[in-house]
């Protein structure tokens, strides 16, 4: 790279950063639970409006926002992120929907067990991973709780007047959130497939669903699909149909990413100058903090997009599941609360 296009590309970072840092600045404060109501077997739906009563930081579909957990108990001052399912056009109100989760970190449990109408909650955001890219036609595929970015897609879909489907899967009907309102637009199962745009497949009525059916052949059709890691890797793995998109998944948790190496390195934050060894046991984010250096993280897992970062020299070594295979390629942004570097130098614009 010239010096030339090396000192554009390093202003533009720096142009990225700081507008990241103002938004982060911005989208930090409280909300108010204005209501809670059970929307399906351990999954409750929470309304949230500002503390203050005023409008909310814009979002579009398959934007998600952290939730500080409240104070007290288990789970007390963890961050959460909750995908954004309400109506986007509606701005002085978030919803999210919260299942319940058996084995979780009890972040879930938290909202579920201390979470009142009226109780004040910090978040953060929102921030968007999942953007709804331009598509002449749509296939979502929602498992469980996985529906929640979906339903502002699907409305988005019916405001562009894009033809869309939805494959909505699940262990039981009794364990799927908003089949009310998917109602009407005809959800009625596997068998009236035909004649509706939405299947839901409940798997204690139907047994195991062939998701093979639904890879799209043609290349117009843009598939977005968020739910539990077996799920999302059988639809990434049907990879492009030729002259098309690569499927657009969503994760709750992070997928395992860039094998097991963990080779030390140095990572310089150039805004300060300081360095600092990442060694094999630690995280960039860890080593940083070491030397005084702060990111903001939230998921810690690659799986929020928190801690975006830009990087300025050095080839990052992806481990996160956010990114798709062009941007990885393209290696100028990482997640260093999981990610690592190839070489033996990293700088970031931090
Ligand atoms: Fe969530 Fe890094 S903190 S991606």
């Amino acid at each position: 790279m010239s010096e030339n296009v090396a000192s554009i590309a390093r202003a533009e970072a720096g142009a990225r950063t700081e507008a990241r840092l103002a938004r982060d600045r911005r989208s930090r404060g409280t909300l108010r639970v204005a209501r809670r109501r059970p929307v399906a077997e351990d999954v409750v739906e929470f309304t949230l409006e500002s503390a203050d009563g005023g409008r909310l930081p814009d979002w579009a579909p398959g934007a998600h926002i952290d939730v500080i957990l409240p104070d007290g108990g288990a789970g007390a001052g963890l961050v959460r992120q909750y995908s954004l399912c309400g109506d986007r056009w509606r701005p002085y109100e978030y919803r999210i929907m919260v299942q319940r989760e058996a084995d979780g970190r009890g972040g879930s449990a938290a909202l579920h067990d201390r979470v009142s109408e009226g109780d004040v909650l910090g978040f953060g955001g929102p921030r968007n991973n999942f953007r709804m890219a331009p598509a002449e036609e749509y296939l979502f595929i929602a498992g469980g709780i996985g529906i929640t970015p979906l339903l502002p897609m699907i409305d988005q879909a019916r405001r562009l007047e894009k033809p869309w489907r939805l494959l909505y899967l699940g262990r039981s009907a009794r364990r799927l959130a908003a089949l009310e309102e998917l109602g009407e637009f005809g959800a009625e199962g596997e068998l009236a497939a035909g004649g509706h745009r939405v299947t839901v497949h409940a798997a204690d009525e139907l047994g195991r669903a062939d998701l093979e059916r639904w890879r799209p052949s043609d290349p117009a059709v843009r598939v977005f699909a968020c739910g539990p890691a077996r799920l999302l890797d059988a639809v990434e793995g049907w990879g492009a149909v030729p002259g098309g998109r690569t499927p657009r998944v969503e994760r709750f948790t992070a997928s395992a990413q860039g094998g097991a190496s963990r080779t030390e390195f140095e990572v310089v934050a150039a805004r300060s100058g300081v360095r600092a060894a990442v060694g094999a046991g630690e995280s960039v984010v860890e080593a940083l903090h070491r030397v005084g250096v702060d990111v903001i993280t939230s998921c810690a897992q690659g799986v929020c997009g928190t801690c975006e970062t830009d990087v300025l020299e050095g080839v990052p070594d992806h481990r996160d599941s956010l990114l798709d295979d062009a941007e990885r390629a393209l290696g100028s942004c990482m997640f260093p609360c999981v990610s690592r570097s190839r070489e033996a130098r990293l700088v970031l614009d931090l």
